[in-house]
């Protein structure tokens, strides 16, 4: 059984995603052993108790250190035997300690076809503002493994999504997320879970 760290900060509805995929059976062989905010009105951490998931919250903010609270996040990992730590719209840049520590067992999704749309600044509404100011006409997100860059580890799943006249950066979000992440997020744990997925030359394969 997979234990997972589900890593939030806002609305938490990529994590209700997978709550709903391991109850539904979409996702076998994982659990979520705990879910981990940096914001203590996170409403993730509301959706994670509903469900009976331990819920804590390790904020910057309540370290006098960076460093401080890097070792308290990695804490949090141990204690509950971790062995993947999903990103899911979690917004603190992740420790270099931990992506090494947990190297390819680390995994975030990014609402936008990576390598566009993506790196420093783009988080969010961001994103879909820029995709809307750019003109593109499909979009859409990607589960990819987290290494030192920004957006930048090995890609494992992703899913276009059309851009449509007169979208706003929110009602592209909810279509890309309900058409995109919600799926693809999921997926990609079970397919982790079920040893289908490694990295070999800094590529993911997938097999069937
Ligand atoms: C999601 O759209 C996720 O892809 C994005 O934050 C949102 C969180 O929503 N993540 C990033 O932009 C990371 N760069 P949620 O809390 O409802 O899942």
């Amino acid at each position: 059984m997979l234990k997972l760290a589900v890593c939030v900060s806002g609305g938490g509805t990529n994590l209700q995603a997978i709550i709903d995929a391991i109850d539904n059976g979409a996702v076998s062989n994982a659990k979520i052993e705990v879910v981990i905010s940096n914001n203590p009105n996170a409403y993730a951490l509301e959706r994670a108790a509903k469900h009976g998931i331990p819920a804590v919250c390790v904020s910057p903010k309540e370290f006098e250190s960076r460093e401080r609270f890097n070792q308290a996040f990695m804490e949090k990992l141990d204690a509950y035997g971790v062995d993947l730590v999903v990103l899911a719209g979690f917004l603190v840049v992740v420790p270099e300690q931990i992506i090494e520590k947990y190297r390819s067992r680390i995994i975030n999704i990014h609402p936008s076809l990576i390598p566009s749309f993506c790196g420093k600044g783009y988080y969010g509404l961001k994103v879909h503002e820029g995709v809307l100011a750019r003109g593109v006409k499909v979009t859409g997100a990607t589960v990819h493994f987290v290494d030192e860059g920004t957006d930048t580890g090995p890609i494992i799943l992703q899913k276009a999504v059309e851009v449509l006249e007169g979208d706003t950066p929110e009602i592209l979000q909810k279509r890309v997320m309900e058409q995109a992440e919600w799926i693809i997020l999921p997926q990609a744990i079970h397919l982790i879970a079920n040893g289908k997925v490694s990295v070999e030359d800094g590529q993911v394969r997938i097999r069937a």
